[in-house]
């Protein structure tokens, strides 16, 4: 470790000659930089600001230095945003400006340099590829079609906790079977395929890799390498095992999956266009021409990060939530009763009658944003942003979750209170029609995924209300709420195990 420090110092000091020269660059064509603390030559302000640049800490830097403000982060221009007028800007008045992704030396690889739709730049091929998942994902269309799937995998849930004496006397984690079912939710939309078990060999494999994938990827022990090429080269063996994780879990994709249906469609061709799941009108865009196999096996890549655990660590601090607000929750049991009727299972259509329960996931989404950051923009071209220059390529990050928790714009932010939303924030959705709460982002780069993701948590934290009593464990009076960012990632820090005591009706 000590070594490591010498090292980077070391060569750290032949880099201030390239700094230096970046730097007056930048002067000479009388850049007007947004505030920030004072970078040092060659490491800009990474010893100061450290590595963990989380939704809270980014949001300190905001109260010291304002609502843009710039961190130099080695050779990386670092923009924080934190403002709704400021949002408004980056994602919808200059959406094409602002509209691009930045990627780091990881997401380079994980992306195959953007081949894929998630952090490729603004432009021709994010338009295609965007356009070609349109169809099969997010749609309406695609909700009907799968939402009587969602009941099944959210009734599976329950009968499976049922069967489990565990869970009404010491509790369980609750989270795991919850895994499984948002793996089955998106992978029977993507393959028309479901996992039996949370011990099926495929699904251990596969949710192992992903697992993987993401530690590797929301991680923050790279930023050296990223934020100083020189140092670079002691990423390697770092770089490899995320190299190796990736073509692992390519091939995976494509070897039980992309291939078996491929086979599945040569012996029974399908002439109804009822029976295509998502990787046929993929496939058949292939055909076409217009992607290569790669950028099929990238769609596949983001469906699994994008999908599965944003949607899951959302349903999971719904959960928590409810569990250490036993008032909210009676509340919302009593809603489902009264509107539905005692033992009448929640489905799709139903979510949209009951608007305590939607104001249930806005707060949880707004409390608890999943994505905080939003997933990091960038100007591909010299900019400009409130009164300031905004050097090309520089990362934007959006503080989202400051922009929904900022006293200033709401009252008590810090509780959790449902009401807001049927109260004095009723106009406020979370399709971003205000921009003091984005959880899914708003314009060009917004998440496409919100049309999927609010019946799912509606139906899944309906059917766990409706059925049982969520409590904590014996001995404990609250769960652990404690959070853990990363990249620009927000989950809970410790899977809860929760008592679930059945119901009687
Ligand atoms: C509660 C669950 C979810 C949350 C909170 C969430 C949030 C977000 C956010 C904040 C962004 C970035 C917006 C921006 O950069 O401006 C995003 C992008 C994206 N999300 Fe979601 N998401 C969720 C679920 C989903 C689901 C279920 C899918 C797919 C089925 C999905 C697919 C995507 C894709 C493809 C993008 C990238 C869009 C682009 O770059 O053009 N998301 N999501």
């Amino acid at each position: 470790m000590d070594l490591l420090l010498v090292e980077k110092t070391l060569i750290g000091l032949f880099l201030a000659i390239v700094i230096a020269t970046v730097v007056s660059k930048l002067r000479g064509k009388k850049f007007k930089l947004p505030p920030g603390p004072i970078p040092v030559p060659i490491f800009g302000n990474w010893l100061q600001v450290g590595d963990d640049l989380n939704h809270r800490n980014l949001t300190d830097y905001a109260k010291k230095f304002g609502d843009i403000l710039l961190l130099r982060m080695g050779q990386r221009n670092l923009v924080v945003v934190s403002s709704p007028d400021l949002a408004k800007e980056v994602l919808h008045t200059q959406g094409v400006e602002f509209g691009s992704r930045t990627r780091n030396v990881v997401f380079d690889i994980f992306t195959g340099k953007g081949q894929d739709m998630v952090f490729t730049v603004y432009g021709e091929h994010w338009r295609k590829m965007r356009r070609i998942m349109t169809v099969p994902f997010f749609t309406n269309k695609v909700v009907q079609q799968y939402r009587h799937g969602w009941e099944a995998e959210a009734a599976a849930v329950v009968e499976d906790v049922k069967k489990n004496p565990e869970s009404a006397t010491n509790g369980i984690v609750l989270r795991r079977r919850l895994q499984l079912m948002m793996y089955n939710n998106m992978y029977r939309i993507m393959f028309d395929k479901r996992f039996e078990s949370e011990d099926d060999p495929l699904f251990v494999k596969l949710r192992a890799l992903n697992g993987e994938r993401s530690r590797l990827a929301q991680s923050f022990e790279y930023n050296y390498g990223d934020f100083i090429p020189i140092l670079r080269p002691f990423l390697k063996g770092y770089l490899k095992i995320c190299k190796e994780v990736k073509d692992k879990r390519l091939q995976l994709f494509k070897d039980y999956f992309v291939d078996e249906r491929k086979k599945l469609a040569s012996t029974k061709p399908m002439d109804n266009d009822g029976l295509k799941c998502a990787i046929d009108h993929i496939l058949e865009a292939q055909q076409k021409g217009e992607i290569n196999e790669d950028n099929v096996l990238y769609i596949v890549e983001n469906i699994n990060v994008a999908a599965i655990e944003t949607t899951l660590w959302s349903i999971e601090w719904g959960i928590a939530e409810l569990v250490n607000h036993p008032k909210i929750q009676k509340k919302l049991r009593a809603e489902i009763d009264t509107v539905l009727g005692v033992g009448v299972p929640i489905t799709e259509p139903d979510t949209h009658k009951l608007p305590y329960l939607q104001a249930v996931i806005k707060e949880t989404l707004r409390l608890r944003m999943a994505i905080p950051l939003l997933v990091p923009h960038m100007n591909l071209h010299d900019a400009k942003l409130g009164s300031y220059d905004i050097p090309a390529e520089s990362k934007i990050l959006v503080n989202a979750w400051w922009l929904a928790n900022n006293p200033s714009h709401w009252k008590k932010p810090e509780e959790f209170r449902p009401e807001r939303f049927l109260e004095e924030e009723s106009k406020v959705e979370a399709n971003g029609n205000d921009f003091r709460y984005l959880p899914f982002g708003v314009g060009r780069r917004s998440c496409p995924g919100i049309i999927l993701a609010l019946p799912i948590l509606g139906i899944t934290l309906g059917r766990l209300v409706q059925n049982f009593e969520m409590l904590p464990p014996p001995g404990q009076s609250k769960l652990d709420t404690t959070e853990k960012g990363g990249q620009f990632s927000l989950h809970i820090l410790k899977h809860s195990t929760i008592v679930l005591k059945p119901r009687s009706v």
